[in-house]
């Protein structure tokens, strides 16, 4: 959906107003909306529960839908967020070309400008749909829809100025994550994702370098190597780097690009395999932030380095036992080729600190256990840098993208120690998602690096309920508001 943001719309080309409410607040009086829509409104009986939901014939514009949020003090972005995605599902099926949508409060604990990206975010989203493959034209989205979002009253003009190309630049950055993450594995290959960055960065004039196997068996990849020998497609080392003239920090970016997990000869169970296409979600983070940062032009200098492979069994795949030595040098005890994501991470952690980056953050699907202790409300954050942890907790509130501190204690090394080598890959089940982080931490040499597990929130839909699937652009809205931060 394509967002601009105005208090006074033109009321004729208008098709379908949509007001979110809290329960009897009857703030939507404070919008520009005329007199007779206001009295309309008034006298419909709307009380604003969860869920309730009315549409009202009115005349200009011609249908008013009232959409329930719940009580003020209870809203919880999750809630708004629903309700916002509803409005898209309606309008589509009803087929509106233009429509109005006014949240006339703010969000809990945020400012009117916080808070009105993060509704501009959610409604240019609400009506997306992956339909590259679906041939019914009746199943596929039709043109755009341009929406007008009323922005909350308290707002001042000079600010709703500078909200609105932020949340255009960040809704296309989302975009991409969606597109790429949802993109099946046989069409997103390693070579495929390489050529999708270089796109990318070709239109926000970004350099990208792309190393095949063969120079990245020169730079001694050996994590990245070794996962990538049960697949028949060549893996793929991606660098973007975006320059620009004015930066005075420069952070590395890092993300996880499986194409698909299968679990290689530590195979996975065949039920839900199939999500495991999503297992590229934190390199397709990277890419879709650069892009969001570029059209912004942050002053920041951000190189991404995204390690791409399959994960597969086969013949010639590694396999539990095996020892690799990996670019650091440090060498590591397979126990499990399904903890696949730290082998080329570790790769990629160790290639982007020799670039001596302020701050170095990873974004990658890696465990089943960060999921399991925080379902799909927040991503996980294991950080070396406490204050860089705290930054990026306070950017995650400010918009949306809520992130939870978990440790990376030196006490937890033990559970990875390994009898043959320096390290082994999997430290089991207990403390699955902080073993993760603790073999990725040494990789790491940069004091201040944050990773994010995103296994959790890449792709479990908040705008259909919790058993949807679908790529969800995590990672981009926290590291954008981060971004901003630093150029500040
Ligand atoms: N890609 C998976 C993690 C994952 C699981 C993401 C579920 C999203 C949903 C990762 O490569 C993996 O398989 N991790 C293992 C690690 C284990 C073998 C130590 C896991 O979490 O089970
Ligand atoms: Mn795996
Ligand atoms: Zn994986």
């Amino acid at each position: 959906m394509d967002v601009t943001i105005n208090r006074e719309p033109k009321w004729s080309k208008i098709d379908h107003l949509f007001l979110v409410l809290a329960e009897n607040d009857r703030r939507y009086r404070d919008l520009a909306l005329g007199k007779a829509v206001q009295k309309t409104i008034d006298e419909s009986g709307f009380s604003g529960r969860t869920d309730e939901s009315i549409t009202i014939l009115g005349e200009e514009p011609r249908k008013i839908t009232l959409i329930g949020a719940g009580k003020r003090e209870k809203l919880t972005l999750r809630g708004v967020r629903g309700a916002i995605y509803s409005v898209g599902k309606t309008a589509k099926k009803q087929r509106d070309r233009s429509i109005a949508v006014a949240v006339p409060y703010l969000l809990p604990g945020l400012d009117a400008v916080d808070s009105t990206r993060i509704v501009a975010d959610a409604l240019s989203q609400s009506d997306y749909k992956y339909d590259a493959y679906i041939t019914d034209k009746d199943q596929k989205n039709r043109g755009p829809i341009s929406a007008t979002l009323l922005p909350v009253p308290d707002l001042d003009t000079k600010r709703i100025r500078d909200v609105e190309p932020i949340a255009r630049a960040l809704a296309e950055g989302v975009r991409i994550v969606r597109d790429l993450g949802n993109a099946p594995g046989n069409l997103i290959t390693p070579s495929r994702l390489a050529e999708r960055a270089e796109e990318v960065a070709k239109s926000v004039g970004v350099k990208c370098t792309v190393y095949d196997k063969k120079e990245i068996e020169k730079m001694k990849m050996g994590g990245l190597l070794a996962v990538n020998r049960g697949s028949a497609e060549e893996p793929r080392f991606i660098v973007l780097e975006y320059a620009p003239r004015k930066a005075r920090k420069h952070v590395a970016l890092v993300g996880k690009g499986i194409t698909f997990d299968s679990g290689g000869i530590s195979i996975k169970p065949a039920e839900r395999m199939e999500e495991m296409k999503f297992d590229m979600c934190g390199a397709a983070a990277v890419i879709g932030t650069i892009k969001t940062a570029a059209k912004l032009e942050l002053p920041v200098r951000i190189t991404g380095c995204i390690p791409s492979t399959e994960n597969l069994p086969g013949g010639r795949a590694y396999k539990p036992g095996d020892i690799i030595t990996m670019m650091s040098g440090k060498t590591v005890e397979i126990v499990n080729t399904d903890a696949e994501g730290r082998m080329i991470l570790g790769d990629a952690l160790h290639y982007a600190s020799q670039l001596h980056p302020d701050a170095m953050i990873d974004y990658a699907t890696l465990t089943g256990a960060c999921v399991v202790a925080l379902a799909s409300e927040a991503a996980g954050l294991f950080s070396n840098d406490d204050a860089l942890a705290r930054k990026l907790i306070e950017c995650g509130e400010r918009s949306g993208e809520r992130l939870w501190r978990m440790p990376v204690w030196e006490d937890y090394k033990d559970l990875i120690r390994s009898e043959w080598a320096d390290m082994k890959n999997s430290g089991g089940r207990w403390g699955g998602a902080i073993t993760a982080a603790m073999f990725l931490k040494e990789f790491v040499d940069c004091p201040s690096w944050a990773h994010l597990d995103i296994a959790g929130t890449a792709y479990t839909e908040h705008e259909t309920g919790r058993e949807a699937r679908g790529a969800t652009g995590a990672g981009v809205r926290v590291t954008v508001a981060w971004l901003e931060s630093l150029s500040r």
